[in-house]
């Protein structure tokens, strides 16, 4: 398959069986499922993608820093909720629940603070806004403030 095909075959599968990111209980396992089969044939990768913009290496805490944590649940109690879930279920825009499984950090760091570039170039941005319908608009967050999102996802999804 080629990469082209790879895309909207993916595109297709996620968008009839899970539309904007999953409503049921397994389905952010199906979808992340979907979204590489396609890729590991065209070598792609979805999952390896760091998206576009300035961050090519982001250093992770272990254990988490907290005082990040909070910043970035106040954050996303502002700015985020709006259109995000917590749990795998679509509101506007994906459910968060996985996100950091999924997505590398350096990705998730572009996407935010980079937003528009990536919609209009980083494939797996555009394959959420293919089945999303609306793009996200950019949050205008500081380097640091996206840190701190990040921070508060991987405490989501239960690191510590
Ligand atoms: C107006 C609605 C809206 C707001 C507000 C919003 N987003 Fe989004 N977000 C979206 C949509 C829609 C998508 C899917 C991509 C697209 O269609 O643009 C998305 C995708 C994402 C993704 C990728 C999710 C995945 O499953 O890979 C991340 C990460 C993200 N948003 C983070 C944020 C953060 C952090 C904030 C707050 C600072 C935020 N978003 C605020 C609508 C929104």
């Amino acid at each position: 398959m080629n990469k082209k095909n790879g895309v909207i075959f993916s595109l297709l599968v996620a968008a009839i069986l899970t539309g904007c990111g999953s409503n049921s209980q397994n389905a952010g396992d199906t979808h992340n499922a979907q979204l590489k089969e396609p890729n590991e044939k065209n070598g792609a990768g979805v999952d390896e993608s760091k998206g576009k913009g300035k961050f090519t290496e982001v250093k992770l805490n272990t254990p988490l820093d907290q005082t990040m944590v909070a910043m970035g649940k106040s954050i996303t109690d502002v700015k985020c909720v709006a259109c995000h879930k917590l749990t795998d279920e679509k509101l506007v825009g994906p459910g968060w629940k996985g996100v950091t499984n999924r997505r590398k950090p350096e990705w998730i760091m572009n996407f935010v603070t980079n937003t528009d570039e990536n919609l209009d170039k980083d494939a797996a941005a555009q394959a959420l806004l293919e089945k999303c319908m609306v793009r996200m608009p950019n949050q205008h967050l500081s380097d640091e403030e996206a840190r701190s999102v990040l921070e508060y996802m991987f405490k989501l999804d239960g690191k510590s």
